[in-house]
């Protein structure tokens, strides 16, 4: 009986950790020092990076461009998103935060965490799923599900 109860606290642990992991994401600090793309203007107003934006690479995700778009576990991509202004477009205010993390574990968007934070870094709640993976599946499902390449870093 008493390994029972051990064993029951272990998986509620387990399992307890397993959802809080899950469901709020947090955005890594100092992306900013990252490796950052060129300055890329999206003006179709269907995307949903209508505006400005950057990618940030980390030194894993580095090495995952470098090969091509075979990315090791760990390899984390972040985008800042801001809203266009006038014409010539300048950057307006930052309007979104968005983040790809290689883990294993999240076998339902092949391989990757996929999550959405406001401009204060706080997540966004949206559903990987439903609200990120379709695009990323349908553009690059032969890229590792990373739609920009290297040449997006020159
Ligand atoms: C409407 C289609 C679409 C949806 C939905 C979408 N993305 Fe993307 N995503 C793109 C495109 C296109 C790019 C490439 C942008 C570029 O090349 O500059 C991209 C790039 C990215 C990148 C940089 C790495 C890469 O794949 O190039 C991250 C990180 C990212 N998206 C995360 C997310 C997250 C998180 C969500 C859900 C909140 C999401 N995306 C939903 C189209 C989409």
């Amino acid at each position: 009986m008493k390994t029972a109860a051990v064993l029951m606290t272990a998986l509620f642990l387990f399992v307890t950790a397993a959802i809080s992991g899950a469901a709020s994401p947090v955005l890594p600090k100092g992306y900013a020092d990252w490796k950052k793309s060129d300055r890329k203007v999206d003006t179709d107003k269907n995307s949903l990076f209508y505006g400005i934006h950057y990618i940030y690479a980390d030194k894993k995700a580095q090495r995952g461009y470098l090969a091509d778009n075979k990315f090791p576990e760990g390899s984390r991509i972040v985008v800042e998103s801001f809203s266009i202004k006038g014409n010539p477009a300048i950057d307006g205010p930052k309007n979104m935060i968005v983040l790809m993390q290689k883990d294993k574990r999240h076998t339902a968007t092949g391989g990757w965490l996929f999550a959405g934070f406001g401009v204060d870094g706080k997540p966004a709640g949206l559903d990987p799923v439903s609200t990120c993976f379709g695009c990323h599946q349908k553009d690059a499902a032969q890229r590792d599900f990373v739609i920009s390449t290297k040449k997006d870093f020159k």
